[in-house]
């Protein structure tokens, strides 16, 4: 099925757009606009825009770790554009690119009261590991 949504990787002018749309997007900490400049110089392979016919839709941020594993930092859908698979879209590409940069296995820490974020890590294949406070620690091998 084709989809309405695009993506492509984020580049450092985005950085207030995605500052703005994660500011829509809690219980996720949206970082201020500086952090998600760098964040798109040092890692625009693992940083996805989704872009809608009205503009941008949706985000996906991973990161490699020093110790060779992928973390999902954040994901977030405009509330607008929810329950539309935007969030499937860019999981599956964000997990596609991490697969044949031959990282093992990808991570993830979602708060245990976040339905809609463990239902979607869930869905992408990544199961629970164990707890951190009120977080849960989700991972799966790629
Ligand atoms: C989590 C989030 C990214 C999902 O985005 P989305 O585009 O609406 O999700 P999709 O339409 O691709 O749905 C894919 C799957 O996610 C899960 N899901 C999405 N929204 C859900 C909801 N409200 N309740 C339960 N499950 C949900 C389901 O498993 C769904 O599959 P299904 O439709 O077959 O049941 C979105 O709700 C969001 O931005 N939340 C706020 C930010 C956040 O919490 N981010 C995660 C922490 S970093």
């Amino acid at each position: 099925m084709s989809s309405e949504y695009l993506l492509r990787e984020a580049g450092e002018e985005d950085a207030g757009e995605v500052e703005v749309l994660a500011r829509l997007c809690q219980p996720l900490r949206a970082s201020v606009k500086g952090t998600y400049e760098y964040l798109a110089i040092c890692f625009p392979r693992y940083f996805l825009v989704a872009l809608g016919p009205a503009g941008m839709a949706g985000f996906v941020v991973g990161l490699p770790s020093l110790s060779g594993e992928a973390w999902i930092y954040q994901i977030c859908v405009h509330p607008d554009h929810r329950r539309r698979r935007v969030g499937e879209l860019l999981m599956e590409e964000e997990l596609r690119r991490f697969r044949s940069d031959r990282f093992p296995r990808v991570r993830a820490r979602v708060l245990e009261t976040n339905q809609p974020s463990l239902s979607l890590m869930r869905k992408m294949g990544l199961r629970e590991t164990g707890r951190k406070g009120e977080w849960v620690e989700l991972q799966r091998e790629l």
